[in-house]
């Protein structure tokens, strides 16, 4: 048995395929490279729809779910200042573990405003600013920017969907199948998603990015970059936002992500010289990877323009695990509902390695 359960095919979905050999990740029949320029709302119908008593379609959900943005902050005036001595995720978590458990489309609606509501909130509570309000009438990522104060224009509001879109699913990655387990029981959906942020926030998981920027800033420039990766991989550290458990070739989500960034800095939204260090960083981490590892492809994951598109959004970096979030509760909520709908209770076995009582004489 493999200690990780690789290669171990624990459930039948319709959601999303990762295809780890080509590069592909196929998302209820699209590929990510077609979904890339849709909204956050059009791809979270696309993932609910048909798990529901009605049917879900983008419009009336992107209306839902502004209306719940509207009624969860509400909810947040009654924020316990204590919980904001945590890192913003654990306030998040904290957050939406006051949501009663449902099993309905209205549940589903509240959990996927109630971290789009939460992080902004959490991140400027921390920096000692009011909350703003959000506006049930905006596009989802135009509200989220709006909430967080952050510029609102078109290049940005596109940037924040293709990285929600890019995060929505991905076949049965580690929080993922936590909140299936969960959902196995019929606890409901609250308790599914909050197992899912639960396992999403390990830094082998959705904590990568943030200390993707500490790896560019201690590299600072370009010319740094190769002598700061052979000393971090000498101490036996592992890169960060490279490698992947499925992927042996580029993350198609890297791409996605890195074109959302050359759009920003298009704009003029983006940092030039930030993204020039982050490409000279890849080239060199790649490079060494391969000559390092010459058995074990190691290529760019997901959180490595992650990083450097949310740090250009204005997002910081301790909350970029939430923002994850913000994304990933669509597919966390979707495979609950399937996994709900096996009427399967998930219960493995493990063998016992340890002591024996001893055996009467
Ligand atoms: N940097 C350096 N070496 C690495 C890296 C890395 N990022 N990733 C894997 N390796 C090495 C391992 O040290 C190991 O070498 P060894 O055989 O000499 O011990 C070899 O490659 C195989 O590694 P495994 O641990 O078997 O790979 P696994 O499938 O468990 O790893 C993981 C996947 C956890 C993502 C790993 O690549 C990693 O730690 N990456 C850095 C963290 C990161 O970027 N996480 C975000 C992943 S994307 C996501 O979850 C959204």
């Amino acid at each position: 048995m493999e200690s990780g359960l690789e290669n171990v095919v624990a459930a039948e979905t319709v959601l999303s395929d990762v295809d780890g050999q080509a590069g592909r990740l196929i998302i209820r029949g699209a590929s990510l490279d077609d979904l890339a320029g849709e909204r956050f709302e059009t791809v979270a119908a696309m993932l609910l729809d048909g798990f529901f008593e009605q049917p879900v379609e983008p419009g009336a959900l992107g209306k839902a779910i502004g209306a719940a943005r509207v009624e969860i902050f509400a909810q947040f005036a009654g924020l316990d200042p204590q919980l904001l001595t945590l890192p913003p995720t654990d306030v998040v978590r904290a957050l939406i573990a006051r949501l009663p458990d449902g099993d309905d489309l209205a549940a589903a609606v509240q959990l996927l405003a109630a971290p789009a509501v939460f992080v902004p909130a959490v991140i400027r509570a921390k920096r000692g600013e009011a909350p703003i309000a959000p506006r049930a009438e905006a596009a989802h990522a135009a509200d989220v920017l709006h909430m967080l104060g952050a510029a609102e224009g078109e290049a940005a509001v596109g940037g924040l969907d293709t990285y929600l879109v890019s995060v929505i699913d991905h076949g049965l990655n580690a929080s993922t199948f936590a909140a299936r387990v969960v959902a196995s029981t019929k606890a409901g959906l609250t308790s599914s998603v909050l197992a899912g942020l639960s396992a999403l926030k390990g830094p082998l998981h959705g904590g990568a990015p943030g200390p993707v920027l500490d790896m560019l800033d201690g590299i600072g420039v370009p010319a740094n970059a190769e002598g700061w990766i052979e000393d971090a991989l000498d101490r036996g550290e592992r890169l960060m936002g490279f490698g992947h458990r499925v992927y042996r070739v580029r993350d198609p989500r890297a791409d996605a992500l890195k074109r959302a960034v050359g759009r920003l800095a298009a704009s003029g939204s983006a940092n030039r010289s930030r993204i020039g260090l982050a490409e000279a960083v890849e080239q060199a981490a790649l490079a060494i990877l391969k000559r390092r590892k010459p058995d074990r492809p190691l290529d760019t994951n997901v959180e490595f323009y992650t990083a450097v598109l949310l740090e250009a959004l204005g997002f910081p970096r301790e909350a970029f695990t939430a923002v994850f979030a913000m994304g990933r509760v669509a597919g966390w909520i979707a495979h609950a509902r399937e996994q709900a709908g096996t009427g399967r209770l998930i219960r493995p076995q493990s063998r016992y390695v340890g002591p024996r009582p001893l055996e009467a004489a």
